[in-house]
């Protein structure tokens, strides 16, 4: 069904260069190895695992599972039996057996220019140790959970790695989120160790972690008794302090041994939670295995950005989202990458700094977000003549969809016309890639996240759950796992099987809508629930109606999305105040009249659109001319 014909479509043709070495030359060697990996996943994934170290070999399957929830509770297992550790795969296994102690894991360059050092795999494996052995000290035993509240620095990969290494589940909460979101994460995860800087600066704004932390900490106050905190400093002087759970990093981490055996974990064991929005507002905690989550973001790692040895590569998301987890820390490393981890934000001190940084490192493959392409946008070409950008090869993008106009800027400015730019589709609970480009064997429509990668078989279903062959729009969902997809809500496997298989019995439903066309290329369409996509970050409309109604002058709020030039969907909140004589009551009382608001008609106000079609079921259709009427721009 994945021909490419003939397409009115303008088509993006992989250069011949990058075909010459490339690890998928061609559309039909992909075919072929796509064929292989859904008619024989056993031998195909087998064959992936053979590069990796196995303290014991699996007994079971490379795959087991049960997508149907009619028949039995749902589960997926990769490679039951076998024994291995994550962090000895991504690093001793390099050092020890590859030779590669003195190849740079990582170019850190600060939110500073004039802050940057470079880190190699041996040094990184002995931070890792005595960063593993300060948390044995601290009690923490294999199973146990770390939240880790840190900055994009070198010590966030050096915690979760220690955690990989003593197989302690680590759980991290970007250091962005405020002490609620913090406490919240920290109580449903049951952490026994917090790990936090003094404070980062983002740009110009200093943000003041081990405040906010110490805030999540007595809003969490059961948990007080048992958090020891770790601090690393950097920049600020006033820290707030309490020398009775508080420990400094550096203290402990100059007197920890550099050498700490790992601990030999069963394949299904957790890795990682990591916290998703969910549509009913609470966060879920995505839990994903070792195993399966080392073989897949290791292979889609290699394909997607057709790995080579000598490439410099640059993911430009926070660890703190799934992104930064797959392809910052363990994908490139367990290729044996050299990565840039960039702690600023595109626009300090001056809005050519990805470019500044492209130059200064030589990036070979550019990884980032519609968002940030949208925003650079904006400031022309200018910014960009400024620097070399010829040693890019690859080109790719994450999040959300691109609009064409973004998508054809970003091969013609930044890679000049001779980049591919791989749209990848996929999400916190797929663990890596599942729909993508392979690049130098997919050609390209503008805006298409194009073919599913190995072991993935999607399929569109209509709202009867009816499947959609050919030219097709409707429900995104997947028939069968892959070794890299989440295994539960941590706590709660129940949701985790009324969010995802629920709806369709047999398969994993993404919540994503999508468009098949013609020549069988995928185009995601958007959330098909209550879910808006804000810069690239996945948000509930509940969740931020919630918090809205939190607030003591708001008697109710209603969100929905509406585009937006920059951020791709921004909030547009609908609020009725308490007493309020100004935001006319009736109209806000007309409201809670209907019941459950409908939610189709408020985005359709949101984005001016006046053909609403049917609006018999409403109390009062008047209501919505009002609404009209007072409609205001978005910034
Ligand atoms: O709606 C899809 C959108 O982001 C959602 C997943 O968000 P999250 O779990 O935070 O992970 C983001 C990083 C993987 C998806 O359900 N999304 C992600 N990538 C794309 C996308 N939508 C369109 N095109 C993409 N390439």
């Amino acid at each position: 069904t994945m021909v490419v014909t003939e397409s009115q479509d303008k088509m993006y043709y992989p250069p011949d260069d990058l075909k010459r070495d490339a690890h998928v030359p061609d559309f039909n060697s992909y075919l072929a190895l796509y064929r292989k990996s859904l008619e024989n996943p056993e031998a195909f994934w087998k064959e992936v695992a053979d590069d990796f170290f196995w303290k014991k070999p699996a007994t079971g399957p490379m795959l087991q599972y049960n997508f149907d929830v009619t028949i039995g509770n749902i589960y997926v297992k990769c490679m039951e039996g076998a024994k291995t550790n994550m962090c000895y795969n991504v690093l001793d296994r390099l050092v020890r057996e590859r030779n590669l102690g003195e190849k740079v894991a990582y170019y850190w360059e600060g939110n500073s220019p004039d802050h940057h050092m470079a880190i190699t795999y041996s040094q990184l494996l002995s931070q890792v140790c005595r960063c593993a052995n300060v948390l044995k000290k601290m009690g923490v035993k294999k199973g146990d959970r770390v939240s880790i509240y840190l900055p994009m620095i070198p010590e966030l990969v050096y915690t979760m790695l220690a955690c990989a290494r003593i197989g302690a589940v680590h759980s991290i909460v970007f250091a962005g989120f405020s002490s609620e979101s913090l406490c919240e994460r920290i109580m449903d995860a049951q952490s026994s160790v917090l790990v936090t800087a003094d404070g980062v600066y983002r740009g110009e704004k200093l943000i003041n972690l081990k405040q906010i932390a110490d805030e999540a900490l007595e809003k969490s106050n059961i948990m007080t008794d048992f958090m020891s905190g770790i601090c690393s400093l950097f920049w600020c002087v006033q820290t707030p302090w309490d020398s009775e759970c508080d420990v400094w990093w550096e203290e402990v981490m100059r007197d920890s041994p550099e050498e700490c055996e790992p601990e030999w974990l069963d394949a299904e064991d957790p890795l990682f939670i990591l916290y998703t929005s969910g549509s009913t507002g609470k966060p879920k905690g995505v839990l994903h295995t070792v195993a399966g989550y080392l073989l897949y973001t290791s292979l889609t790692f290699k394909y997607v950005f057709d790995h080579h040895h000598d490439d410099v590569y640059w993911c430009t998301a926070d660890i703190g989202w799934i992104t930064g987890h797959s392809y910052i820390t363990y994908g490139p490393l367990a290729n044996g990458a050299t990565s840039v981890l960039f702690e600023g934000i595109p626009v300090h001190p001056h809005v050519g700094r990805f470019w500044e940084i492209i130059e200064k490192y030589k990036v070979t493959k550019f990884y980032t977000a519609p968002t940030a392409i949208r925003l650079l946008m904006k400031y022309g070409r200018e910014p960009l003549q400024k620097y070399d950008l010829s040693s890019l090869r690859i080109l790719g993008t994450v999040g959300e969809p691109i609009n064409p106009e973004a998508w054809q800027w970003y091969h013609e400015a930044v890679g000049k016309g001779r980049c591919p730019v791989v749209d990848t589709f996929w999400q916190t609970e797929t663990g890596g890639h599942v729909l993508t480009p392979l690049p130098a064997a997919t050609p390209l429509k503008p805006g298409s996240a194009t073919f599913p990668f190995f072991g993935v078989e999607p399929t569109i279903l209509n709202e009867h759950g009816e499947e959609l062959e050919g030219e097709a729009e409707g429900y995104l969902v997947f028939r069968r796992p892959w070794p890299g997809i989440m295994r539960t809500v941590y706590r709660n496997h129940e949701r985790f099987e009324n969010s995802y298989f629920k709806k369709f019995p047999g398969f994993y439903v993404t919540g994503d809508g999508c468009r098949r066309d013609k020549d069988g290329y995928y185009w995601i369409t958007g959330r098909t629930d209550d879910m808006l996509n804000v810069s690239g970050h996945l948000m509930s409309t509940a969740e931020v109606e919630a918090a809205l109604t939190e607030h003591p002058a708001v008697a109710e709020a209603a969100v929905v999305s509406r585009p937006h030039k920059v951020k791709g969907e921004c909030l547009y909140c609908f609020v009725s105040l308490k007493d309020s004589r100004e935001f006319t009551h009736t109209l806000v009382e007309e409201l809670k009249r209907l019941g459950k608001i409908m939610r189709r008609i408020l985005r359709q106000i949101a984005r001016n659109e006046k053909d609403l079609g049917d609006l018999s079921t409403l109390a009062d259709p008047k209501v919505v001319e009002e609404l009209f009427s007072q409609r205001c721009e978005a910034a």
